[in-house]
């Protein structure tokens, strides 16, 4: 790869699936590894592949079956980890071992109590036994911004001498300013890389003061050439760089940055909606490349100005990431053509089972909704393309509530073919179909996050419906999109419910 290249590490993933209320199972996270190949990063960590038997499954399989990216494996300083992390990633065409180790003294005090003696011999060893099933190895020091930046430079040195070929930087805590990181940036770059072209300084930033991405730019002038982050960026708490963000940023800003990235920017805006769907983090409409107004223009100053010449207020093209004006409008008399000549329009491509069950769900909405746009039907073919077969499926719901009334629900299902109604009560009718629920799957569920977005506006819109539940010492998701709030709840739960029915078995 040529000096001005950026390398875009993407860790959704990874740190991206770290953040709370996410719980992707080994096929949602197989679809996102897919999509991502597709929008050609050029590495993909695809876990923490010693971390639980999930994420082992999840790193193995995409390093089995996705192609194009540098598949990579996060490991701690331990020979256990690196030695997961290898029999993971064996399968992949090509693959990383990402070795971190805290160098920060909080951390290493508080979290790991080692001395600085052991963390340094701990790190190299760590590099060395990751060497020793490849030579692509990643180094990181954790929480380095608030190292002795002295002793933090002195362990990557050492790192690089035990073969890491990657000295990544993390502002674990998103502390960092792009001042000051530019200044230690610089540092590493003079101290640990010097002439060795052989070795790529990367960072990694997270978004406590709102300054990852400009963080991370910033380290690209003191020779950074690789830059970490996640999609939507989403991440431990604030989150992480903005994938999405860096990419348009550096081809936007060329004459900025100096650098190329091979990553196909029409791509990014499925990215961003999978990512989003999948996890259930709604994308804020205001999100710079990705947001639902990303390419919106409100004032009549802007429309005159953008219909004339759409460069008067727009720096780039809606349809380079891969945004398209909404146009397709169907309604209730679109029939089994028109729904078909939507999809084509769209690039939509669908078996014959999937669009027969797509043009079902299309007509049972078109029977409550006047209109029904491109964001309503990428919504339909969505929730198709992902809704998990359970063997329980919900046939439908009825709820009484009001002022004085106990709100109840009865939800009648199919289980295994047979039909049958449980009835729940609550505090809401959300609630109360949540009860009914519990009770038709015989199972301790504990609602730990639930999420209603608009699809689209108006009083009528379909609104998207995310649950997450624990049941024991598991989550699982469950997502479904409806113009009718409890009755999408309910779906959602009952998608989520099947799930952990069959991860027991
Ligand atoms: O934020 C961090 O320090 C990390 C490392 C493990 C790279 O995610
Ligand atoms: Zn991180």
């Amino acid at each position: 790869m040529s000096n001005d290249r950026l390398i875009i590490f993407d860790t959704t993933l990874r740190d991206g699936e770290q953040a709370p209320g996410i719980a992707l199972t080994p096929d949602e996270k197989l679809a996102i590894a897919r999509q991502l190949a597709k929008l050609r990063v050029d590495v993909l960590e695809a876990g923490f592949a010693a971390s639980s038997p999930g994420d082992f499954e999840a790193v193995s399989r995409i390093a089995r079956e996705v192609r194009g990216p540098v598949i990579a494996s996060l490991a701690r300083a331990h020979p256990d980890d690196i030695d997961q992390a290898y029999d993971a990633l064996k399968e992949a065409e090509r693959f990383r071992i990402h070795v971190f180790m805290s160098t920060s003294p909080i951390h290493m005090e508080k979290m790991l109590r080692m001395t600085p003696e052991e963390v340094l011999k701990a790190s190299v060893e760590g590099v060395r036994r990751a060497r020793r099933y490849t030579d692509d190895v990643e180094f990181s020091p954790q929480d380095a911004t608030r190292s002795d930046p002295d002793f933090m430079i002195e362990v990557c040195r050492r790192a690089v001498e035990a073969g890491a070929t990657t000295i990544n930087i993390p502002d674990t805590v998103g502390y960092a300013t792009p001042s000051d990181f530019v200044e230690l940036m610089k540092r590493v770059y003079a101290e640990v890389k010097g002439d060795r072209d052989d070795v790529v300084i990367s960072v990694h930033c997270h978004n406590d003061l709102g300054l990852a991405v400009a963080n991370s730019l910033s380290a690209i002038h003191a020779g950074a050439r690789q830059i970490e982050g996640a999609i939507n960026g989403i991440g431990e708490r604030a989150g992480n760089t903005s994938i999405e963000e860096i990419i348009m940023a550096v081809k936007i800003r060329q004459d900025v940055f100096g650098v190329e990235v091979g990553a196909d920017t029409r791509e990014l805006f499925e990215t961003s909606r999978l990512v989003s769907r999948l996890t259930g983090y709604p994308v804020q409409y205001n999100k710079a490349v990705v947001g639902r107004n990303a390419f919106a223009h409100e004032s009549g100053i802007h429309q005159h100005g953008v219909l004339r010449a759409r460069e008067t207020y727009e720096i780039m093209d809606a349809e380079s990431v891969g945004q398209r004006p909404a146009q397709i409008v169907l309604g209730k008399h679109s029939g089994r053509a028109g729904f078909a000549d939507a999809l084509q329009r769209m690039g939509i491509v669908l078996e014959e089972e999937s669009f027969n069950r797509a043009f079902a769900k299309f007509k049972q909405l078109a029977d409550r909704k006047v209109h029904i746009g491109e964001e309503e039907i990428r919504a339909i073919v969505e929730d198709e393309s992902v809704s998990v077969e359970g063997a329980v499926q919900m046939v439908g719901i009825h709820v009484e509530g009001g002022h004085d009334v106990t709100p109840t629900a009865e939800v009648t299902l199919s289980i295994n073919g047979k039909v049958e109604t449980f009835r729940g009560q609550g505090d809401g009718m959300v609630h109360a179909a949540f009860a009914a629920l519990r009770t038709a799957f015989g199972l301790d569920a504990r609602l730990v996050d639930y999420r209603v977005v608009p699809v689209t506006s108006g009083a009528d819109a379909m609104a998207e419906v995310n649950v997450v539940v624990r049941v024991g010492d598991d989550t699982f998701a469950g997502r479904a999109i409806n113009t009718d709030v409890v009755e999408g709840s309910a779906e959602a739960f009952v998608e989520a419910l099947n799930k952990a029915r069959s991860a027991a078995g």
